[in-house]
């Protein structure tokens, strides 16, 4: 890495000069001025007492000859760095030569299970679920790029009460009578569910009764009792075909399309778990695990005898069984964290991308799993909680009447608008181009900002061909095919630097580089978004200002086209991790 071919020069000379201390780069604050400092003269000097300025200027006079770098001291105490010409060639061959474009892989690389999607059977997925798969999908993708083992797990929502709900509404629907009356079995359809969910969901609001036969249904169902069972498992199929759909249509792929319910199996056995450890005990029926920590359920003062007792950083015990038996969330995602620790050895990492709403939730379910050794010590348990996606009034967006909003509407929303956009710039209507082009547009919105934000769901906004969107990224991918179908192909010893715009490529290609170690150390796909974008843009100007069809000169011809090569590759690569699709044509 470059980084280190710097480094190895200056603590060559650092020590040639009589220093042991370490140097080290970062990239130039002024990029104007130099692509790399050394900011340490000045902690290095204040320790062994010295005049910063005159260390710069040692280290600097000290550096061995070469034809990479050019090293100069400047005030007040700064070493700047700069590439020479034949250094920037030299990078722009290797790095068209080598098949990862010069990014390296991890040398200790890491099992990961990631847990995203979550979509929630017999619900419509709505708005609420779709950070999961766009973050979730470029992490796991970045994960691997870089070397990690993972593994990708939908974790549907398919063992709660909405089961219980949904059924019972078909039932008193009269939907279900073949399985209990007998005569001609009636299909369950999607319209059926997405016309019963919400009935029953609203019903159990106001309706106690109707709250306590659902919670039945779904312990008859939790219990595997027939017809209740069978019921349930026509359900999922009719709501993951749909699920399936719709992950696929967003470009979401999972190796594992297990749901709560898969984790049944194992929630006796992480309940023995917890009691054999004392650390449950039973409060108004339920089986509840107290998981606060100093300094949390701290009691706050009551104003009045009778008033109900609060605290200060209130941390809920989780609730692992309810009055009735039945299980719940948290039970479900402890006994899921048994289950991957008992098929997968050795996991180094568990991460989940989840609605910062959740925050609760995975505190509580990573503490238990912890205190009773369900998750080893040297496991980590990683939650990323997303913000939310806000309409242009600051609000999560919703529909014009104030409904959330449907997945599926969504979808179709994406395709509509990227239609318009299309079919201004003259292409005429292909839904498959609208998809990628609209999916494209909304994920790069939604990835160039830090995960734990909120933002502002703007398609308009998001479906630009110019600045910094999903639409730029891809047409200027398609322009360069284009134009390499036009010119063929060079090889990589054809490329030279010969002007200032090849040089800002070369340079924005590897702060792009350097971007896939931040995003995955941040867990955030932000700075690769950014140093795309800055490649698409410094590619931008050398094409405005450079005629390379027109070239007369065929070696400089060639070299522009290993260029072209390579920043294709370079945007190819980074539009893959973003899990963004590269159309033909726009
Ligand atoms: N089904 C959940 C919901 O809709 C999300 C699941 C997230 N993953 C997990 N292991 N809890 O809220």
């Amino acid at each position: 890495m470059i980084f280190d071919e710097i480094e190895l020069l200056l603590n060559n000379a650092g020590a040639k000069a009589g220093y042991n201390e370490k140097f080290s780069v970062t990239f130039s604050n002024l990029p104007k001025v130099c692509d790399f400092q050394c900011n340490d003269c000045f902690a290095i000097a204040k320790k062994l007492g010295k005049n910063p300025y005159e260390l710069a200027e040692e280290v600097t006079n000290a550096v061995e000859e070469n034809e990479d770098f050019l090293f100069e001291a400047v005030r007040p105490a700064f070493i700047n760095i700069k590439l020479t010409d034949k250094k920037l060639a030299k990078i722009g061959q290797e790095f068209l030569k080598d098949e990862r474009g010069g990014v390296p892989k991890h040398s200790q690389p890491q099992k990961v299970i990631m847990d995203y999607g979550g979509a929630n059977v017999a619900k419509a997925l709505h708005i609420g679920h779709l950070r999961s798969p766009i973050i979730g999908e470029s992490l796991k993708r970045l994960y691997r790029f870089l070397g990690d083992e993972v593994i990708a797990d939908v974790h549907l929502g398919d063992w709660g009460l909405q089961m219980g709900l949904t059924e019972l509404q078909l039932y008193l629907d009269g939907r279900l009578d073949y399985y209990f009356k007998g005569g001609k079995e009636e299909k369950i359809t999607l319209e059926m569910l997405n016309n019963a969910y919400p009935k029953a969901s609203a019903r159990k609001n106001v309706d106690e009764d109707f709250k306590r036969e659902a919670d039945d249904w779904t312990l008859k169902i939790q219990s595997k009792q027939e017809p209740y069972f069978t019921i349930y498992k026509k359900i999922r199929e009719v709501s993951v075909k749909e699920i399936k759909k719709h992950y696929s249509e967003l470009g979401a792929e999972f190796d594992l399309w297990y749901g709560e319910s898969d984790a049944q199996d194992y929630i006796d056995k992480a309940i023995k778990i917890i009691e054999d450890k004392h650390l449950s005990r039973v409060s108004d029926g339920a089986l509840v695990v107290d998981v606060a920590v100093e300094g949390e359920n701290i009691p706050l003062p009551k104003t009045s005898e009778d008033e109900v007792q609060r605290y200060k950083n209130p941390m809920p015990p989780a609730i692992l069984k309810k009055y009735n038996g039945g299980v719940l969330y948290a039970t479900t995602d402890i006994a899921t964290i048994l289950m991957r620790n008992e098929m997968f050895k050795e996991v180094d990492r568990i991460e989940y991308v989840v609605d910062l709403r959740q925050k609760n939730h995975f505190t509580q379910v990573f503490r238990v799993c912890k205190m009773a050794g369900i998750s080893p010590d040297e496991q980590q348990l990683v939650y990323i909680g997303f913000g939310t996606m806000n309409g242009k009034d600051g609000k999560p967006f919703k529909t014009r009447s104030g409904d959330t909003i449907k997945l599926e509407d969504i979808i179709d929303m994406l395709v509509e608008k990227a239609s318009e956009k299309l079919k201004s710039n003259g292409v005429e209507y292909d839904r498959n181009l609208a998809l990628t082009i609209g999916v494209g547009a909304m994920k790069f919105g939604d990835l160039i900002n830090n995960v734990d934000k909120d933002y502002i769901f703007d398609l308009d906004k998001f479906l630009t061909f110019e600045g910094k969107t999903g639409p730029y990224l891809q047409y200027t991918a398609v322009r360069i095919n284009s134009i390499l179908n036009k010119t063929g192909l060079a090889s990589a010893e054809d490329f030279t630097i010969n002007n200032e715009e090849e040089r800002e490529i070369i340079k924005s290609i590897l702060k792009l580089n350097s971007s896939y170690e931040i995003c995955y150390n941040n867990k955030s796909l932000s700075p690769l978004c950014l140093a795309t974008y800055n490649l698409a843009s410094a590619f931008s100007t050398f094409y405005s200002n450079i005629n390379v069809v027109n070239e007369k000169n065929e070696s400089k011809k060639k070299s522009y086209i290993a260029l072209l090569m390579l920043v294709k590759n370079k945007l190819e690569q980074a539009l893959n991790i973003l899990a963004i699709n590269v159309p033909q044509k726009m």
